[in-house]
């Protein structure tokens, strides 16, 4: 199909599936903050309210749909092998299953490849990052980092990855309809801000969680992860089981990292020296080993875990948590995580049955949202 074609049936496909058609108040809301846009669809299911959309790059169909494209096109990298989705897959909910990912000119990454599940509501970004506050500023980091390279854009390329979009029909009419105003549109500001639209529609709001659909034991998964004894409540909180929620009626933004005890190197209290967390912004001792709590919506499909995928399964979270952290006992890295001075006081540990565990896990499964990683709007536009 060719690409203008595609584009018209993204911009009809409103309300297939969602509310986005129909009148209700997220739709009022909807009105009032992104005039126009059917491409954001919230589920009148899910209780969700609108995220915060920066002033400077209002959403539009348009940017969306272009941000779309651009995502999942290979010619946005330097040497043109890699996309946003080599790390980023739709059916893992926008992880890619390894521990960490290598980037398009063989560079190791040295974090593990997040979920862009309801991205859009993060009040910061990436695991450990406590100064980019917009999806915008993210970005710069995959598309023009160089310690490690991602996708490897930089000054002696970027006029030719330009070149590669100005010159393809199909991008002159996607450029030009999302930046109606400019002259010349093929800049990297603008592939930016396409891209954050793009991703920032990605809401998975249609889990059996949000459906009420609970087995008995999620029933139960659900009472154990809200108790006091396990207080992970606590960290992960709210609509999208994360502290750091951002939406439009965020008044007071509140933006916290947390030690949960995965190291203590020589039980000095230290983390792997690439991976030190928001101590690495601030250089603060307080701050070693502090990340941002990750939403545990799609957790299922999210494996491996934590900010260096170094555990394998939820049984072995669920383990680390009842252990109050992790003691490794050889290696580099030994130390009794257990007793990381600077880890909250939130990861105490606590008894855990097998049946316990198994409640839990199906709780967290609840979480999965098929509609989310099947959903046309998010998949490939070019298969
Ligand atoms: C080579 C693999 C790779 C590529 C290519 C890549 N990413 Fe990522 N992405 C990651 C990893 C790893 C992280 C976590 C980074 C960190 O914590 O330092 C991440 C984090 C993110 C985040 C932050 C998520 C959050 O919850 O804070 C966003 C947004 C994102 N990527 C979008 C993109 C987009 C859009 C592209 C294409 C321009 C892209 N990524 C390309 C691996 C990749
Ligand atoms: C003190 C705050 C805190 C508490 C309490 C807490 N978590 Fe976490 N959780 C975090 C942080 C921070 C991370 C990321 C840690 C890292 O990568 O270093 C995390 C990571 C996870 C992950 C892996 C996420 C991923 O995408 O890899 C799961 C699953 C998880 N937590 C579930 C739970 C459950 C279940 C409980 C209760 C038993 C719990 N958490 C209690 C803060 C917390």
């Amino acid at each position: 199909m060719a690409l203008s074609h595609w584009y018209a049936g993204v911009l009809g496909a409103c309300g297939l599936l969602l509310v986005g058609c129909q009148s209700s108040d997220f739709d009022l809301q909807l009105e009032q903050e992104a005039e126009g846009v059917t491409l954001l669809q919230l589920s009148s299911e899910g209780g969700f309210v609108l995220p915060a959309i920066p002033d400077d790059n209002p959403l539009t169909d348009a940017k969306i749909t272009l941000g779309r494209y651009l995502f999942y096109d290979t010619r946005l990298s330097g040497n043109q092998t890699q996309s946003c989705e080599s790390c980023h897959f739709q059916e893992l909910a926008f992880t890619d299953g390894k521990v960490v990912p290598t980037g398009s000119t063989g560079d190791d990454l040295v974090r593990n490849s997040q979920t862009l599940t309801n991205v859009a509501y993060n009040g910061t970004y990436t695991w450990w990052n406590s100064i980019f506050t917009s999806i915008e500023l993210q970005l710069a980091i995959p598309l023009t980092g160089d310690t490690p390279e991602e996708l490897g854009i930089n000054d002696a390329n970027l006029t030719e990855v330009l070149d590669r979009f100005r010159n393809d029909e199909d991008y002159q009419t996607l450029f030009t309809d999302a930046f109606p105003s400019e002259s010349d549109p093929f800049t990297l500001t603008n592939i930016t801000y396409a891209l954050a639209s793009f991703t920032r529609t990605m809401v998975s709001d249609r889990s059996p969680y949000d459906n009420n659909e609970l087995s008995d034991s999620a029933r139960r998964g659900e009472t154990l992860f809200f108790s006091e004894e396990l207080e992970c409540f606590h960290c992960h909180n709210g609509f999208n089981f994360s502290s750091s929620t951002i939406t439009t009626n965020t008044r007071f933004p509140e933006r916290p990292f947390f030690n949960t005890g995965l190291y203590n190197i020589d039980n000095q209290g230290s983390y792997p020296e690439d991976n030190t967390g928001k101590y690495q912004v601030t250089g603060d001792w307080n701050d070693m080993g502090a990340f941002r709590p990750p939403t545990l919506r799609n957790i299922e499909l999210t494996a491996p875990y934590m900010h260096d995928g170094s555990m394998e399964t939820l049984e072995e979270v669920l383990e680390f948590y009842a252990d109050g952290g992790r003691n490794i006992t050889s290696g580099e890295y030994s130390g009794d995580g257990r007793d990381n001075p600077y880890k909250s006081s939130f990861v105490s540990g606590f008894d855990l049955s097998d049946d316990d565990k198994t409640d839990l896990i199906n709780f967290l499964h609840s979480l999965t949202d098929q509609e989310f990683i099947s959903d046309e709007r998010f998949s490939n536009p070019f298969e």
